[in-house]
C-alpha cells in the first residue's frame, strides 16, 4: 500500500542518495572537451546531463551547439563512453552470460492483472518500449491510468515506487479515475496524483519538445514510467495526404526512436498507445492495423493488440523479442485492468453488475 509515510520513509533512504550522485546525475561538463560555452548551449536545449547527452541523436545535439553532425556525433559518442565507463552502459561488445544477467536486473511494472503481467513474463519493462493498440473503447486509455497506480506501489505489490510523467495528446487523462482506481486499490489517491506529473501535448512539435525535456523530469521527480498516450494521433491528425506521408513517417521515426533511447539510457518503461484504422476490404485475418505503419512496429520492443470481447478485453502478444504469440483475457472494472473473477465466484456477480 502506498501511504504518503511510506514515500516520505523511502525519499531518506538509499533512493534519493542515488539522486544527486551516480551516473545519472553527472553534469554534461564533466566530460572532457566541453567548455562553458558548449554547457550552456546545451543546457539551453534541456540537455544538463551526460545521460541527457547519451539520450538525444546527433542531429538534436548538432542543432543545440550550432556544429555539424560529425561534431555532434563525437559528443554522443563521448557521452556514451562515460556512460560504460562507469559501468551504467555495457560496452559495444559483450559476452550473452553478461546481457543476460542484465536482463535479469530488469525492473517490472505489474499491469494490475495476473493474466496480463503473465503475457509480459511478469510486467511492463524497464528499458523498454511497449506499445498498446487497439480500436477506440478496447481499454489502452484504461491500461495508462492503471499503470500510474501500479508504478507508484512498494515492489512486493508489484510497483517501482516510482512516479510517472504522462504525455497526454488526445486529452483523456482523467483525475477522478486516478483516484477511483487508487481508492479500489487500498492507495491514498493524493499520494498517487502527487507522483503522476501530466504533459498535455498541443500538437506533433509540442509533442517532441516535451520529449526532449524529458530528462529533466526523470531526475527531478524519480520517475520509473513514461507513457504516451497517443504516440501517432497529431501526426496523423497533421498530416493528411500521400504526399505529406514520407515527412510523416520521418518524424514519427525521430520520436519513437527518442522513446527507444530514453528507456534505455534513464532505465525506464515507457508505454505508448497507438490506434487502429479499419480496413473493410481485408477478408482474411485481422480486419484492423495499426496506425503509424512500420515505424511504430519496427521501433517498439513489445506490441500488444487489446480487443474486446463481450465484457471481457483479449490482449494478445503481437511483437517481442522473445515471448511467444498468445493470448490472455482481463477485464476493466473499479480497479482498472483486473482479472475476470473465477468461475462461480461470488465476485463474478458484483463485477458484472458495477
Ligand atoms: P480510444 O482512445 O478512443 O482509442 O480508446 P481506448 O482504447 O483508450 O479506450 P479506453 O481505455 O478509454 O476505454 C474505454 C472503456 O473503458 C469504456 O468503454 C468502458 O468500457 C471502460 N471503462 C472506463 N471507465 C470505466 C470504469 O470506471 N469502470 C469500468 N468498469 N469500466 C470503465
Ligand atoms: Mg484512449
Amino acid at each position: 500500500m502506498t501511504s504518503k509515510e511510506e514515500k516520505e520513509q523511502d525519499d531518506e533512504g538509499s533512493f534519493s542518495s542515488k539522486k544527486q550522485s551516480g551516473p545519472l546525475y553527472l553534469e554534461v561538463e564533466e566530460l572532457e572537451g566541453i567548455g562553458p560555452a558548449m554547457k550552456a548551449k546545451l543546457n539551453t536545449a534541456g540537455i544538463v546531463t551526460v545521460a541527457d547527452l547519451a539520450s538525444k541523436s546527433p542531429t538534436e545535439v548538432a542543432d543545440a551547439i550550432g556544429s555539424d553532425i560529425q561534431r555532434a556525433t563525437e559528443i554522443c559518442e563521448k557521452a556514451r563512453e562515460k556512460l560504460v565507463e562507469m559501468n551504467y552502459l555495457g560496452e559495444n561488445f559483450v559476452s550473452a552470460t553478461e546481457i543476460y544477467k542484465r536482463r535479469k536486473a530488469i525492473d517490472r511494472i505489474s499491469t494490475g492483472s495476473r493474466n496480463l503481467d503473465d503475457l509480459f513474463a511478469g510486467g511492463i519493462e524497464t528499458q523498454a518500449v511497449t506499445e498498446f493498440y487497439g480500436e477506440f473503447g478496447s481499454g489502452k486509455t484504461q491500461i495508462c491510468h492503471t499503470l500510474c497506480v501500479m508504478v507508484q506501489q512498494p515492489l512486493e505489490l508489484g510497483g517501482l515506487r516510482g512516479n510517472v510523467v504522462y504525455i497526454d495528446t488526445e486529452n483523456t487523462f482523467r483525475p477522478e479515475r486516478i483516484v477511483g482506481i487508487a481508492e479500489a486499490r487500498g492507495c491514498d489517491p493524493q499520494v498517487i496524483l502527487d507522483g503522476i506529473i501530466v504533459a498535455k501535448a498541443y500538437n506533433s512539435s509540442h509533442q517532441e519538445l516535451i520529449m526532449s525535456e524529458l530528462g529533466k523530469q526523470v531526475r527531478e521527480h524519480e520517475v520509473k514510467l513514461v507513457i504516451v498516450d497517443s504516440a501517432v494521433a497529431h501526426y496523423r491528425a497533421e498530416f493528411l495526404g500521400r504526399g505529406t506521408l514520407s515527412e510523416r513517417q520521418q518524424r514519427l521515426n525521430k520520436f519513437m526512436h527518442a522513446l527507444v533511447r530514453a528507456a534505455e539510457i534513464y532505465n525506464i518503461a515507457i508505454v505508448a498507445t497507438n490506434q487502429v484504422l479499419s480496413t473493410p476490404d481485408t477478408f482474411f485475418g485481422d480486419p484492423t492495423r495499426a496506425t503509424g505503419g512500420h515505424v511504430v512496429a519496427h521501433t517498439s520492443t513489445y506490441r500488444v493488440y487489446i480487443r474486446k470481447t463481450g465484457k471481457n478485453r483479449v490482449a494478445r502478444m503481437v511483437d517481442s523479442p522473445y515471448h511467444a504469440e498468445r493470448e490472455v483475457v482481463f477485464i476493466l472494472d473499479e480497479k482498472g485492468v483486473d482479472d475476470p473473477p473465477e468461475e462461480g465466484s461470488s465476485r463474478r456477480k458484483q463485477v458484472t453488475t458495477s
